[in-house]
């Protein structure tokens, strides 16, 4: 079960850069096999269907295809506002359109479709990002995604980590790898083959 893991944020310093860090470790040490991206290696402009119009940008379709190819993902939301982040939006907005020219793509939705998501957070706010959650579950419900009902937000996260990016308290990282686990095993049971 391979888990797709990113963070919504391309801050140099972003704390959800490193709580998706802190998870790929959690995953390594749990045998779980994680892919770690960057949205920050992808060139993805803000949306506009004018630009659409000219065909999609080929880092939308590169994302859509590591998109499909992961089972599970994770994704570490900053809260912006009470909600997810802009960048989050326009990423799923991109990778949730068409390309019309070729059969295999006609279906906006296809990377999404199936697919089981944890969403984490990290905020130095004393809630963690929380609110964030409940915005992005909708996102992803309304773009066909299983959300996994346990979530993990960690909170002052600004003094959560040690120099080594590790996370320091045990509590967070049992939160955190109790959202890894509770993924790969919805995505494994949902991707099992059928008995004949
Ligand atoms: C924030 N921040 C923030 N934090 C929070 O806990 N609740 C909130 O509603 C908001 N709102 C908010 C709005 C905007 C526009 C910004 C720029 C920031 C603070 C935010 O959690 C903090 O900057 C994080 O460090 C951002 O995530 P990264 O970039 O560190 O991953």
């Amino acid at each position: 079960m391979n888990l797709l893991i990113f963070a919504g944020s391309t801050r140099q310093h972003s704390l959800n850069r490193r709580l998706a860090h802190a998870a790929l470790s959690l995953a390594w040490d749990a045998r779980i096999a994680i892919t770690h991206i960057e949205l920050s290696d992808f060139d993805l402009p803000l949306y506009s269907g004018d630009l659409e119009a000219q065909g999609l940008p080929s880092d939308v379709l590169r994302l859509k295809q590591l998109a499909l190819d992961h089972p599970a993902w994770l994704i570490c939301t900053p809260e912006y506002n009470g909600s997810y982040p802009p960048l989050l939006k326009n990423t799923l907005d991109w990778l949730s359109r068409p390309v019309p020219v070729d059969p295999a793509w006609t279906d906006g939705l296809r990377p999404f479709r199936g697919k089981v998501v944890g969403v984490l957070s990290a905020s130095p706010g004393a809630l963690g990002g929380l609110r964030a959650h409940a915005h992005l579950a909708s996102l992803l419900l309304t773009l066909k995604c299983w959300v996994a009902p346990n979530a993990y937000a960690l909170p002052h996260a600004d003094q959560a980590f040690d120099a080594q990016g590790q996370l320091l308290q045990e509590s967070a990282r049992h939160g955190v790898l109790a959202v890894i686990r509770e993924v790969t095993d919805a995505a494994a049971r949902l991707n099992r083959p059928k008995s004949p």
